[in-house]
């Protein structure tokens, strides 16, 4: 089991997860604001950059690719 931190609310995953499954499995389909919206995952594959995070400071990582790791902490990016 992996517990991750995404804007100071806990969830759980299990090993092997991407951050993007971890927040699906939570019932979160939506995380990045942008101009046209919620966005969450798109295609799912790292092709449209619709499920961007920051992870641990590093902005711009892509949620459907990033395998979640014990103790990460994910933040919203919003983008106009
Ligand atoms: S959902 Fe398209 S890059 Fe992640």
């Amino acid at each position: 089991m992996i517990r991750i931190t995404v804007d100071d609310e806990r969830f759980e995953g299990r090993d092997g997860q991407t951050i993007a499954g971890v927040l699906i499995g939570a019932g979160r389909i939506a995380w990045r604001t942008a101009q046209t919206g919620e966005r969450g995952v798109f295609c799912g594959i790292g092709v449209c950059h619709d499920c961007l995070v920051t992870v641990n400071g590093l902005s711009g990582v892509r949620a459907c690719q990033r395998a979640a790791a014990d103790g990460d902490v994910i933040e919203r990016e919003v983008r106009a």
